[in-house]
């Protein structure tokens, strides 16, 4: 599944209902977010100028929140636990062993835009360690074979969508 093509005329409308708005730049980056699945970076300056600000001060609240991103993702994103809890617990075999399966590192997309590996600092989930995200759902408690039945239930439902 690539990336969908900038539709301008849905970004446009969101910038237009959040103009002029004193706090409305995370909400907007929000929408923006929600409906393209990332900001485009092209976006960033007429988002600045409908809200008055400078581009550099959009481009750092972006950065700045781990949920919006000025790339595409994949259309599965998985997010591995690097915290503490779960590093006592295996959390960096579970990482190798994400990175060998889906054949990408962290911080990476596939080239079909179907899965992104990330690495995060603590989901609080403790608990559960090692644990990891699988788009919403938190999967804990994790092993080699448990990882291997989460992702034989995307690989298996990898004709679900034409690409
Ligand atoms: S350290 Fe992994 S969930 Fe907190």
């Amino acid at each position: 599944m690539k990336p969908q093509e900038i539709d301008w005329e849905q970004l446009s409308a969101i910038i237009r209902k959040h103009r002029g708005e004193k706090w409305g730049l995370i909400p907007l980056l929000q929408e923006v977010q929600d409906a393209l699945g990332y900001i485009p970076p092209e976006a960033i300056a007429p988002i600045a100028s409908a809200l008055k600000l400078y581009p550099s001060e959009v481009q750092g609240v972006i950065e700045f929140y781990a949920g919006l991103s000025l790339k595409p993702k994949g259309k599965h994103v998985f997010k591995v636990c690097c915290g503490t809890a779960c590093h006592v617990k295996g959390g960096r075999s579970i990482l190798s062993i994400m990175k060998k399966e889906l054949g990408i590192n962290e911080g990476e997309t596939s080239a079909d835009y179907r899965y992104s590996l990330e690495t995060v600092a603590c989901l609080g989930a403790c608990f559960l360690a090692p644990t990891m995200m699988a788009d919403k759902e938190y999967i804990g408690r994790l092993s080699p074979r448990k990882i291997e039945s989460v992702l034989s239930h995307f690989t298996e439902n990898k004709d679900e969508e034409p690409e």
